[in-house]
């Protein structure tokens, strides 16, 4: 989504500068130009030459400089920006943006950027402390165009641990996204189960699925960016979506993690009363063992064959279906390796679902694993919509954009 999109990246002199480079490439690999301002220290954290080269672009961190493209870069960067970062930012370059104090590169850019702005603070636990640094942060939050992010705890450049560090730049990237999405879910609660679910045979042994919960965890962050509440119910996968912490509040991504369809099923039945729009992407297990062996099974001598008694799981999604309120959104997905059509079809039926995200194994690139999918939507009025081919984030977009008109 940062394809073509124009950044400005502020960074002032604390030691957290040395991660900037690594944020650069990050925006640059999804297609954004970025343009780097910074004050006077900044740079003797990180070279000009660095972030030049990674940027492409000239570096703007003297406003006198006779190199200077414009003679007012401070005004023709905001106008060329379509978002600005400032990372990290310091006590001393909070408090100055803060009160409007605009005397070099970074804080006259600053002053003139009307366009969404994200801060990333980063300090010594005292300097985060200080009532005056705390003011400031609360100032520079309720500026309407400010995304004020939080310092996270940890170990300290200065050998202490404390509530100071910048967070992480996979997660400032993140904020840009936020900043630059339409807040069209603002208050909704979404609800999204994700993963697969194991079903134990044994203490050692389980059924399982290929999910990994890459297209779940882009759903749910897709609808973060958008204003809303997440719920994520998630299997057992390896990686879950992390967001930035915004300054004065608290976590805005619920995670629940469960490993078995039984779980997920009490949880989802659970979370299901709050929510405006439940997604099931989860590969939900349709079967489980009887019994769960509480021992390990053995094989015995001469064993050549096991019959493991399975009973049906509860379907969630059907459950879901009967007890819905006017006005809840229900989406189903369905893997489905023939006879697609009419077995998501038969399904958005029978479980009374609103609209179902179909993807096909016979598709290539699209399905289990991979960072990209292909899908078709088909929604209860009749009509349907192909997704063509591209990433597991693009999809999540166009899927949260139909739920948004249903
Ligand atoms: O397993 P099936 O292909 O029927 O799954 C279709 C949809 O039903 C998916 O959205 C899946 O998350 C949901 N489902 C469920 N509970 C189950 C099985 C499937 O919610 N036990």
């Amino acid at each position: 989504m940062l394809k073509g999109k124009h950044i400005v990246v502020g960074i002032s002199g604390g030691i957290a500068a040395y991660k900037i480079p690594e944020l650069i490439r990050i925006l640059r690999k999804e297609g954004a130009e970025v343009k780097v301002t910074t004050t006077k220290n900044a740079l003797e954290f990180v070279t000009e030459l660095t972030l030049q080269t990674l940027s492409g672009n000239k570096v703007y961190s003297d406003v006198f400089a006779a190199i200077n493209e414009h003679s007012t870069e401070h005004i023709s960067l905001p106008d060329w920006a379509d978002v600005m970062i400032v990372a990290p930012a310091t006590a001393d370059l909070i408090g100055k943006m803060a009160h409007g104090i605009a005397d070099d590169a970074l804080t006259t850019t600053f002053c003139a950027m009307c366009k969404p702005v994200v801060i990333a603070p980063a300090m010594n636990d005292k300097m985060y402390l200080n009532p005056a640094t705390q003011e400031a942060m609360r100032k520079l939050s309720g500026q309407t165009n400010v995304t004020m992010l939080d310092c996270v705890a940890g170990e300290l450049a200065c050998g202490t641990t404390g509530k100071g560090r910048m967070q992480e730049v996979n997660v400032l990237a993140e904020s840009i996204r936020y900043a630059l999405t339409n807040k069209d879910l603002e208050n909704k609660n979404v609800l999204i189960t994700s993963g697969p679910t194991q079903e134990a045979i044994d203490p050692v042994r389980y059924l399982s699925n290929h999910s990994t919960g890459k297209q779940g965890n882009a759903l749910a962050l897709s609808c973060w960016r958008r204003g809303a509440n997440i719920t994520l119910i998630a299997g057992p996968v390896s990686a879950l979506p992390s967001v930035p912490l915004f300054y004065g509040c608290k976590e805005q991504l619920d995670i629940i993690p469960v490993t078995s369809a039984a779980q997920m099923a009490e949880q989802t039945l659970e979370q299901f009363e709050h929510a405006d729009i439940a997604i099931l992407c989860a590969a939900v297990a349709d079967f489980a063992p009887t019994e769960t062996a509480q021992e390990k099974i053995k094989k015995q001598p001469g064993q050549t064959q096991m019959t493991l008694a399975l009973k049906t799981t509860t379907d969630i999604a059907a459950t879901l279906g009967k007890t819905k309120r006017t006005g809840q959104k229900l989406i189903g997905f369905a893997l489905e390796t023939c006879n697609e059509q009419s077995h998501a079809l038969h399904k958005m039926e029978s479980k009374q679902l609103d609209m179902i995200v179909l993807n096909s194994l016979q598709d290539q690139g699209a399905g289990f694993g991979c960072n990209t999918n292909k899908v078709t939507l088909f929604f209860n009025n009749g009509t349907k919509k192909d997704v063509p081919l591209q990433s597991k984030e693009d999809i999540a977009d166009c899927i949260v954009d139909s739920i948004n008109l249903l």
